[in-house]
Formats: structure tokens, sequence, C-alpha cells
């Protein structure tokens, strides 16, 4: 029978494992409604599986009008938590204490009179929360090329969206340098991401079957198969266990297996145990 072997680094991440087992404390003391706000994992499974425990999904502060509302890993911008707070409600801050790292600075710079560049997706929930330390002031910057298009101050402060590439960033403030008398730059990337990359990167090279388990809706997830997928062409995005077909395991020998950030080690587990199933 074949070898199957996890990536080193796979599954959740710290701060969303942080955020899942803060969210079961508040099910199990089960005072009140509960709301997350946001999807809490990028899973439909967990999602769905929250909701059926009485954890519902509120896309904003105004849909709830009593009971628990939990922050979660990516954290919201402090007038959003503010707002809540004000509200009546009782908030539960999950927000990844690394992500916590990215605001804290990003608000020190703001207020030390730097203009703030986020390096970082426009849009994305976690960048949402940052520009929120700024009071929507800092500029947003996906790549090098958008910082010419910048009104540059002479004092520029960086910080980066936890999932970013540090290439990305060194770009980023390369332009910054040519432009800026000074730049101060922190590096909050979360090594989480690089780590998974890495891992799944290294054991797809050694692979004839490569499973990667993790919401289509999640973006790193996505990332993680593309990465397999260029060193092991026989690659293949599941959600759930139920999705292998036997005919990609009929002539594998080294079957390897990642997953997002957003899946947790009970769909791992699932998927190792249909593989044995269907290989022994
Ligand atoms: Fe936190 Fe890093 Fe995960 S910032 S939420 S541990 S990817």
């Amino acid at each position: 029978s074949p070898s199957i072997r996890v990536a080193q680094h796979a599954g959740v991440c710290f701060g969303v494992k942080r955020a899942l087992e803060e969210a079961s404390k508040v099910l199990a003391e089960q005072d009140g409604s509960i709301h997350t706000l946001g999807e809490l994992i990028h899973n439909p499974r967990v999602v769905q599986d929250l909701e059926q425990q009485g954890a519902h999904v509120a896309h904003s502060v105004d849909e709830v009008k009593d009971g628990t509302l939990i922050i979660r890993a990516h954290g919201v911008a402090p007038q959003v938590k503010q707002a809540a707070e004000d509200a009546g409600l009782h908030v539960v801050d999950a927000t990844c204490p690394f992500v916590k790292r990215v605001q804290d600075h990003a608000r020190s710079l703001y207020k030390g009179g730097y203009q703030v560049v986020i390096v970082g997706e426009a849009g994305h929930p976690e960048v949402e929360g940052i520009l929120g330390c700024t009071d929507g002031k800092a500029c947003i910057v996906s790549s090098a090329q958008e910082v010419e298009f910048l009104d540059i101050s002479s004092r520029v402060g960086v910080v980066v969206q936890t999932t970013q590439t540090s290439k990305n960033l060194r770009e980023v403030v390369d332009a910054l340098l040519l432009r800026a008398r000074e730049v101060r730059v922190f590096d909050t990337i979360c090594s989480a991401t690089n780590e998974r990359q890495e891992a799944a990167r290294a054991l797809a090279a050694t692979c004839d079957l490569m499973l990667v388990i993790g919401g289509r809706n999640s973006g790193n997830t996505r990332r993680l198969f593309q990465i397999c997928h260029d060193v092991c062409p026989c690659t293949y995005h599941i959600e759930d266990a139920r999705e292998i077909d036997p005919k990609w395991v009929a002539c594998a020998s080294n079957i390897g297996i990642t997953a997002g950030a957003s899946t947790p080690q009970g769909q791992i587990d699932d998927v190792l145990s249909t593989l044995k199933q269907i290989t022994s």
C-alpha cells in the first residue's frame, strides 16, 4: 500500500485555533444569543457546525440586537468593536495576537505622524481592521507598482498584512525608499503562512498524488493548491473526505496531504482514514 504523509505544517494556525476555542467556550456557556461577526473561519462545514450549536453569522453589528458577539481572528477596526460595545453587546475579541500587533504598530505610526502604508489586499477584513487603527488614513498597496501612484510624504511608516510574502514587502519598501526621506518598516508577516507553503512544496515534490484540504473560498488553501500543483501535477483541492475519488489513489505510491489555515485537524483526520480505507 502507498505511503501517506501529512505536511509538517498544515491546517489551522495558532490564531484560528484560538478563535475556535473561544467560540467553543462561549457556546458551552450558552448565555443568551451568540453571533460571530462574519464567518469565524473560511470553512463551510465548521460554519455549519457552529450554526447548529447556536453561533450564528452576523454580517454587521447592526444585525445583532443582544447577547454575545465574537470577533474573529482577522480582527476588526476599533470603531466596529466600539459600536458593538456601545450597543450593549458582550464582545468576545478573538483577534489573533499577531494581527493585534499589526494594528498596534499602525496606530502608533499614525499617532507618531507617519504616513502609514499597509502592504496588503484592499477590502480584506484584516486590512480593513488595520486601516481603522489609522482613522482610515493609511494607504493600502498590494504591490510595488502601486507605490508610484501614491502621494508620498517625507516620513512613511509601513506595516504588512500577516499573510503577505516577504518578497512583496521588500519590493514595496524598495519602491518607497526611492521616494521618501524616512521609511520605518514593521515586518508583521506571520510565519504560519510561509511555513505551510514551504512544507507543502517540500512534501508535494516527493509525491505522485497530493490532496489539499480546505474551503474553496479560502485564499490560502487555493495558494497551497497552486504551490503543490506546480511540483506535483496530480494535485486535487478537496473540501471533504467524501470527494476523494478512488481512481486518483489507484496508482499512487506516495500520497501527500496538506490543509489550509482554516481546516481543523478533524477534517485532516477524516481524509487520512478515508485514504487508509481505500488503500488497504
Ligand atoms: Fe494569526 Fe498568523 Fe493565523 S496572524 S490568524 S496565526 S495566519
